[in-house]
């Protein structure tokens, strides 16, 4: 018997975890799927198995579960599966939460003290053949494409550096590579980071281990066809706080942030680390080279969201909102500039990831006009911004209406960029229900191409991939 969830706002609404899985077969489709969209949109997200051990919740520790939208002749099935971690595993047959938030040993049950706690729940991608589920301080866990059967952690043949794997690994669209960091990796909260280059056989061709200004979370990083850049931002880990009961990942204002510039085919003794003011960077767009320097287009926050400061109180809530701003990082001069791209709360940004690490034109993101008190956080526009002509239009089905991240789906492999569509999970409160909806890519502010009716809620979640048939 399963207890019942705790009053918590991340457990509540669209937040609370579904608590079955389902098959959905040929779900019904208001409009027309176009006969190109063929393959798999995968989305992921936290979803816990069972109400958690400690009072201190976070909405980013529940148990990962995919969301599967398989494509193919006008059609569309839906599934959705727990990926089944040995955290999980432990969990059902306990029939209770056994680990504490992130791990932590003070409130996990001690016979499972020490144990893997990965929770692979905030990116799915797919490389040299393999479907994975990515949680950052954890190995990637591989599942079977189509049915989201578990299959197990994967860590490259052991040849991994370290055992930790960003959710946000990039594809190189030129060489087939993929590139991935992981942080804290020489034991919780250090200040060691790795950097490993796996591939298009998806066998290791590089491992290597580095030192960094401070202990930080780093959730995301940059890579251009020459240089790849790592982010160390203020929002500190710290094993000393978590000790004494303070916050483990606080935002520390009063330091400044790095960017570690490398070049590609450099050795890690050569990044060059340029000071930038302190601010918070979930999710790049896209960056590229031009002319010797590196642009970037981020979704960046004056002050981290969702953390608190390191006295454990809560920071200002009208600093904790991102807005999309271009980067430009000079590694001679060892200088950034920053502009802004556009004026919409904004997250969740992506881009035709055919250009990954190009020069680019189109974008596309999860957007509000404004944050409102007690608006939970949500993003009710799907927005597309054209960096050349600086157009933007806008979808979006009212405010009660919250969408997830936008997913590019090119309209065949040589398609023109941006030339395709963007698909996203709305969830519908009134209904108690989710649509996959499926937009044209150039024209979102037009009427939806496809809006697939899935007969259950999904839960707020993070991110997707497509994976083509
Ligand atoms: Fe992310």
């Amino acid at each position: 018997m399963s207890a019942p969830f705790p009053n918590h706002p991340q457990l509540q609404g669209n937040y609370a975890p579904l608590r079955m899985e389902a098959d959905a077969p040929d779900l019904i489709v208001r409009g027309e799927l176009p006969p190109e969209l063929n393959g798999a949109l995968y989305r992921i997200g936290p979803n816990p198995q069972y109400p958690p051990r400690d009072r201190n919740h976070h909405w980013f520790a529940g148990d990962g579960m995919v969301h599967g939208f398989l494509f193919r002749e006008g059609r569309v099935d839906y599934l959705n599966r727990w990926v089944r971690t040995p955290k999980f595993e432990t969990e059902r047959a306990a029939g209770k939460a056994m680990f504490g938030t992130f791990g932590n040993p003070m409130t996990t049950d001690q016979s499972v003290v020490g144990q893997d706690s990965g929770l692979a729940n905030t990116n799915i991608v797919f490389h040299a053949g393999r479907l994975m589920a990515l949680e950052e301080a954890h190995p990637p866990f591989e599942l079977e494409t189509g049915t989201l059967a578990s299959k197990g952690y994967w860590t490259f043949g052991d040849r991994m550096a370290g055992n930790r794997m960003t959710a946000h690994p990039k594809m190189d669209p030129e060489t087939g590579e993929m590139l991935f960091f992981g942080y804290s990796t020489g034991g919780y909260f250090t200040d060691r980071m790795t950097f490993n280059v796996v591939g298009p056989d998806g066998a290791i061709s590089r491992a290597d281990e580095f030192k960094v200004p401070y202990s930080a979370m780093v959730h995301d990083f940059l890579v251009t066809r020459d240089h790849v850049v790592f982010p160390i931002l203020p929002l500190t880990g710290s094993l000393e706080r978590a000790m004494s009961g303070q916050p483990p990942f606080a935002w520390e204002p009063d330091q400044p942030g790095w960017l570690g510039v490398l070049r590609r085919d450099a050795p890690v003794d050569d990044i060059k680390w340029i000071e930038i003011p302190p601010c918070y960077v979930f999710h790049p767009m896209n960056a590229y080279d031009a002319g010797g320097k590196i642009v970037a287009d981020v979704a960046t926050y004056e002050a981290a969201p969702l953390f608190p400061l390191a006295d454990g109180t809560p920071g200002d809530p009208e600093k904790a909102t991102a807005h999309m701003a271009r980067w430009e990082i000079d590694p001679a001069a060892g200088t950034v500039s920053e502009t802004a791209l556009d004026d919409r709360v904004a997250e969740f940004p992506r881009f035709d990831e055919r250009r990954a690490g190009l020069d680019y034109r189109h974008g596309w993101f999860g957007g509000v006009e404004r944050r409102n008190r007690g608006d939970r956080g949500n993003w009710t526009e799907i927005v597309h911004l054209d960096l050349e002509t600086g157009r933007r239009a806008i979808w979006s089905d009212g405010e009660a209406h919250h969408v997830s991240e936008p997913v590019f789906v090119p309209r065949m492999e040589d398609a023109a960029e941006g030339d395709g569509w963007v698909l996203f999970t709305v969830f519908r409160a009134e209904e108690n229900r989710s649509d996959l909806v499926v937009l044209d890519a150039m024209n979102v502010d037009q009427e939806p191409v496809a809006v697939c009716e899935v007969p259950h809620r999904i839960p707020h979640g993070f991110h997707g991939n497509w994976v083509a048939a």
